[in-house]
C-alpha cells in the first residue's frame, strides 16, 4: 500500500482497494467526531485551494466544509469568468500561483485530462474534483462509502447505472470505482446515444465483472439492489440536436419502484437532478441521494487529512 500523504487523486483506478477502505475508515471516524460536534483541527494553518473553472454546488461546498470543520481555510473561485483567465492567463500560470498560495488544490474543469496536466505543474498535491467527462474520483469515493455504510458491504450486489453514460463523469467513475470490488452484477442502462464509452468498458472486460449493457430500467429493476441514477449532460453534447433525441427518455418514479423493486432497493444520484427522479421518490425507503450527499463531508475530511499526511 502506498502512503497517502503527497498522492496526486486523479482517477479512482489511481487506487487500491485497501486504500480506499484505509480512506473509509478514517472517515467513519470522521462521522463519528462530526456527530459528536467534535470534528479535531487538524488542518490549522493549512490553505487549500478551490479553483472551480466549472460550476459546482456540492463538491466544492463539501470540500470548503470539510476543510473548515477541520480549522483549516480555503481560498478559490467559481467560474472562470471571476479569474484572469478571462483576461488571457494560461491554466498553467493559474496553476503555479495557486501552488504558491496553498497546501493542496482541488481543481474542477471542463477539459479532460486537465487536472492530470495541473496536476503535473503543481508541487503541492492535486484532487480532480471534475475533467471534463472523464474522472470525478472522489464522487465515487462517497459513492462507495455510502453502498457500504447501506449494505455493510460494495460487494456481492447487483448494481443498476442509469442515464448519461457516456458525457457523465460521476457515472463513469462510480463504474470504474466497482472494478475494484467483486459486485454480483452490473446493469449499464442508458439510450444508445449515451452507452457507456470504450475505455471505461475495456476497463470493465479486463476486470472481469460481470456487466450487461441494456436500454429498459423495466426489464432490470427487479435484479437490483442499487440504483445509480445520473442526469443527461446537456452541457457536455456538441450538437444540441442529439440532446432533443435523449432528452426526458428516462424517469424513476415512485409507482415505478414500488410495482417492481425489491423492497430494499437504494436510489443514489450524484446530484443535481433534473427531472430523472420524481420528486415523490425524496420521501421514499429507496432514496439514499441526501444521505449520500451529506457523506461528502466526512469523506473529503478524511481524504484531505490523508492526503496532507495529518491523519492518522
Ligand atoms: C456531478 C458532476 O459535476 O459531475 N455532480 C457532482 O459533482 N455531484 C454530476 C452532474 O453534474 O450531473
Amino acid at each position: 500500500m502506498r502512503a497517502w500523504q503527497g498522492r496526486d487523486v486523479i482517477s479512482i483506478l489511481d487506487f487500491t482497494r485497501d486504500e480506499l477502505e484505509q480512506l473509509f475508515a478514517a472517515a467513519e471516524e470522521m462521522e463519528e467526531k462530526l456527530s459528536r460536534g467534535k470534528p479535531p483541527r487538524l488542518l490549522e494553518g493549512r490553505i487549500v485551494a478551490l479553483a472551480f473553472f466549472e460550476p459546482s454546488t456540492r463538491t466544492r461546498l463539501s470540500f470548503e466544509a470539510a476543510v473548515k470543520r477541520l480549522g483549516g481555510e480555503t481560498i478559490g473561485f467559481s467560474g472562470e469568468e471571476a479569474t484572469s483567465l478571462a483576461k488571457g492567463e494560461n491554466l498553467a500560470d493559474t496553476i503555479r500561483m495557486l501552488d504558491s498560495y496553498a497546501d493542496l488544490i482541488v481543481m474542477r474543469h471542463r477539459y479532460e485530462g486537465a487536472a492530470l496536466y495541473a496536476a503535473e505543474i503543481a508541487e503541492h498535491p492535486l484532487i480532480n474534483a471534475g475533467d471534463g467527462r472523464q474522472h470525478h474520483p472522489t464522487q465515487a469515493m462517497l459513492d462507495l462509502y455510502t453502498v457500504r455504510k447501506l449494505f455493510g458491504t460494495v460487494d456481492g450486489l447487483v448494481y443498476g447505472v442509469l442515464g448519461d453514460l457516456r458525457y457523465g463523469r460521476a457515472a463513469s467513475s462510480f463504474i470504474l470505482s466497482l472494478t475494484l470490488y467483486r459486485p454480483s452484477k452490473v446493469y449499464l442502462i442508458s439510450p444508445r446515444l449515451l452507452r457507456v464509452r470504450p475505455e471505461v468498458r475495456m476497463v470493465l472486460e479486463e476486470s472481469g465483472v460481470r456487466f450487461v449493457e441494456t436500454e429498459s430500467l423495466e426489464e432490470v429493476l427487479p435484479e437490483l439492489d442499487v440504483l445509480y441514477v445520473t442526469r443527461i449532460q446537456r452541457e457536455r453534447f456538441p450538437d444540441p440536436q442529439e440532446y432533443e433525441k435523449v432528452r426526458g427518455s428516462y424517469r424513476v418514479t415512485l409507482d415505478l419502484l414500488e410495482r417492481l423493486a425489491k423492497p430494499d432497493l437504494k436510489v443514489l444520484h450524484p446530484l443535481p437532478r433534473v427531472d430523472e427522479i420524481d420528486y415523490r421518490v425524496d420521501g421514499s425507503r429507496y432514496a439514499a441521494y441526501f444521505l449520500q450527499a451529506r457523506l461528502g463531508v466526512p469523506v473529503r475530511m478524511a481524504l484531505v487529512s490523508l492526503v496532507l499526511g495529518v491523519w492518522p
